[in-house]
């Protein structure tokens, strides 16, 4: 089989291979005891720059579970750090920013540094190793959207809702659009290291996008994660959670080839807003993993059936897989989805 075959790349083209691609969101990480073993006595962000043991990490899921795509084993705040800006990532707890970027002169002061400058050296590195490795399986790239990296950056760490981020786009718009622009550059520079070192697919999350109104999220982000993905010249999804309200414009005007659904609404449903010109990923919810396995078998056979009213489907959860997951029952779905 050819790369270009793969069930992914075929279900992005909106064909319907013979059966749903899967990969799960944060399969390389904490739910895999061979992933917490490599971790031992490694930061998460001096792990992901170490190019072997990233490398590594992001195979490791592909072997235990036969998944139809790696995702690179990252973080959203890689390219930050590789612009030079201090944050670390506090287990348990996520992203924290030593200067949070409140003030016009704040902004100033982050976007003087130019994205064109990052180092991606061990980024290209790791994703040489990982495409080397995996043949005819595709490799499937990342970054943050410009909202979620902002929710970090403005607030300086992690936040239920977002208010300081929120409040800038409508206080000082000038200077919201000033950073997200700038993220959004961040964000693509990123994307292009993963491309040009051989990753096959890019998907960009806009994990807290669901806080924001949807006037809000047309005005002041839409545009800017746009300018992250459109035009990259790869097959792209686009994702975010409790989008609901404003599903379709995450289709960010063709520029997303498929866009993620989180557990809260039917595939179905988003099918039909979303239209026939885009896939839909999803949408397993994430707290049934915890279910006895008839419990998520049933629901992960109503997901396929629902699945089946968009053009075309890639089984995923509706978020990341939460770390104290039997990894067993991630191979139960992926062996169900390959015999449906
Ligand atoms: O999906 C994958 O398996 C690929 C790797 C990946 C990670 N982070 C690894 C990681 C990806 C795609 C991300 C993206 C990411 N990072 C997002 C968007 C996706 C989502 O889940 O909504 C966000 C919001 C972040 C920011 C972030 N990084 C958080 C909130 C955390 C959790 C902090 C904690 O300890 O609870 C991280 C850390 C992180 N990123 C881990 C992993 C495997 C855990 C680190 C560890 O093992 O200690």
């Amino acid at each position: 089989m050819a790369l270009s075959d793969a069930p992914l790349l075929r279900a992005l083209a909106g064909d319907r291979p013979a059966h749903a691609p899967v990969w799960f969101m944060r399969q390389a990480g904490r739910s895999l005891p061979e992933y917490r073993e490599l971790r031992v006595g490694t930061r998460m962000l001096d792990a992901c720059l170490t190019p072997d043991l990233a490398a590594e990490i992001t195979l490791q899921p592909v072997r235990r579970h036969g998944v139809d795509a790696a995702v690179f084993f990252s973080d959203i705040v890689i390219p930050l750090r590789l612009a030079g800006v201090e944050v670390e990532i506090e287990p348990g707890r996520g992203p924290v920013f030593a200067n949070p970027v409140r003030t016009a002169s704040d902004v100033d002061r982050i976007t003087a540094i130019d994205p064109a400058d990052l180092d991606g050296t061990a980024i290209a590195e790791a994703v040489r190793i990982v495409t080397t490795e995996l043949g005819d399986t595709p490799l499937i790239g990342f970054a943050g959207a410009p909202f979620t990296l902002a929710a970090y950056l403005v607030e300086g760490g992690p936040s239920k809702e977002h208010l300081r981020a929120r409040g800038m786009m409508r206080s000082d718009p000038e200077s919201w659009n000033r950073l997200a622009g700038w993220l959004a550059k961040v964000s693509r520079r990123f994307l292009e290291t993963q491309r040009d070192a051989g990753a096959s697919v890019v998907q960009l999350f806009d994990s807290w996008a669901g806080s924001l109104s949807t006037a809000d999220y047309r005005a002041f982000v839409a545009p800017h994660s746009r300018t992250a993905l459109e035009g990259i010249g790869l097959p792209t999804i686009h994702f975010g959670v409790g989008t609901g309200p404003f599903l379709a414009d995450m289709r960010l005007d063709g520029a997303a080839d498929g866009v993620g659904v989180d557990w809260r609404q039917p595939l179905d449903e988003a099918a039909a807003i979303l239209g026939p010109d885009v896939t839909v990923q999803g949408n397993i919810d994430p707290a049934l993993l915890s279910a006895p396995w008839p419990v998520l078998e049933a629901h992960v056979r109503d997901v396929l059936e629902r699945g089946r009213a968009a053009r075309a489907h890639i089984l995923n959860l509706g978020h990341g897989v939460p770390p104290e997951t039997d990894p067993d029952q991630l191979t139960r779905i992926v062996e169900l989805a390959h015999a449906v």
